[in-house]
């Protein structure tokens, strides 16, 4: 079982979602057009720890077109990418310290990938969350739903 998560990533984005939901974790893609291959995360509530794999299949930079993941409660998104853009790359594009966000993965480039894990504790059923990339302007474009469910 545990070789067929080695397979290529065209094959694994074929398996089941349900099979990703079982494992607690999911794997998204981005890319150089400033897009997330999902657009909505959902956590089994029985997962005590979530895991967010994320990939990029283009071929810019993380200067350039660098993608990461953060997860915040719905309501405060837009402030947290706004307040993150004056962070810089040093800072994976998320203001050192902000208690607004939950996960956040490095900022990764063409080629490269990266992954978080957070507790599950941290997120409560009901409440509407939200998933997206800080590198500055990205928000817009990169940006989905996350919650828990049943
Ligand atoms: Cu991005």
């Amino acid at each position: 079982m545990k070789m067929k998560y080695l397979m290529t990533p065209v094959l694994l984005t074929l398996m089941s979602m349900q099979a990703m939901a079982d494992d607690c974790s999911v794997t998204i893609d981005s890319t150089d057009t400033m897009k997330f291959d999902k657009s909505e995360i959902v956590i089994d509530k029985s997962c005590k720890e979530f895991t967010v794999n994320l990939t990029h299949s283009g071929k810019l930079a993380k200067n350039i077109m660098g993608h990461n993941v953060v997860i915040t409660k719905a309501a405060d998104a837009r402030a947290v990418a706004s307040d993150a853009i004056g962070a810089g790359l040093e800072n994976q594009y998320v203001k050192p310290g902000d208690e607004r966000v939950i996960a956040f993965t490095d900022i990764i480039g063409g080629g490269e990938k990266t992954s978080v894990t957070f507790s599950v504790d941290k997120l409560t059923a009901g409440e509407d969350y939200t998933f997206f990339c800080s590198f500055p302007g990205h928000i817009s474009l990169m940006q989905g739903s996350v919650s828990i469910g049943s």
